[in-house]
């Protein structure tokens, strides 16, 4: 099956599920609130997590994908975007905090509480500005290496470096990491 009609694929299952799941929701909620809110059925689970096939994304460049009603950007990061990320210290940055899902509460936002993987290569986070909500753009800002990588959030100036933390302007937090992982080698998981 070609990347394309994967997605087609995903994005049916989604709509599928979402409507399914919200008639569920309806129903369980006018009979067994509490029941229903402690046993998600299978149509409200599978709307929480989703399989991204990654196969196709260079390095260099972002695949964006809807999850629970919001973008998430995929990146695969050049080592320019790495070295970039990685040399920033901790003073350096308005938000110390690695707002990362994966790792404990509170863990300091150096690069490697960011990524997915070890080497670095793989950064997921919402694509969600975290001042008003805006969708940031990649390979954009003042923190680029080279002129990739980096996001410019262009409703207010927040600007995001390589590693998705802010750096300047009006947002207060780093962009979020939500709980993600490599299930197979080509495949993320989401949720
Ligand atoms: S919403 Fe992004 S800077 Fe205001």
């Amino acid at each position: 099956m070609s990347q394309a009609e994967d997605h087609e694929g995903t994005r049916r299952d989604f709509l599928f599920y979402a409507t399914g799941g919200a008639g569920v929701v309806a129903t369980g909620a006018a009979v067994w609130p509490l029941v229903n809110q402690m046993n998600p059925s299978a149509d409200v689970r599978a709307l929480s997590t989703i399989r991204v096939d990654v196969s196709g994304v260079e390095t260099g460049t972002q695949l964006t994908v809807k999850w629970l009603g919001k973008p998430v950007f995929i990146r695969r990061r050049t080592e320019a975007e790495i070295e970039e990320a990685r040399a920033v210290t901790m003073d350096q940055l308005v938000d110390t905090q690695a707002r990362n899902e994966n790792v404990p509460a509170g863990s300091d936002a150096i690069d490697q509480n960011r990524t997915l993987d070890e080497a670095g290569e793989w950064l997921v986070m919402m694509g969600v500005c975290t001042h008003l909500g805006c969708v940031p753009l990649g390979n954009a800002g003042d923190f680029t290496a080279g002129g990739v990588g980096g996001w410019f959030c262009p409703c207010h100036g927040s600007h995001y470096d390589t590693a998705g933390r802010i750096r300047k302007g009006p947002a207060p937090q780093n962009l979020h990491v939500p709980v993600a992982s490599f299930v197979e080698e080509t495949t993320v998981l989401l949720g």
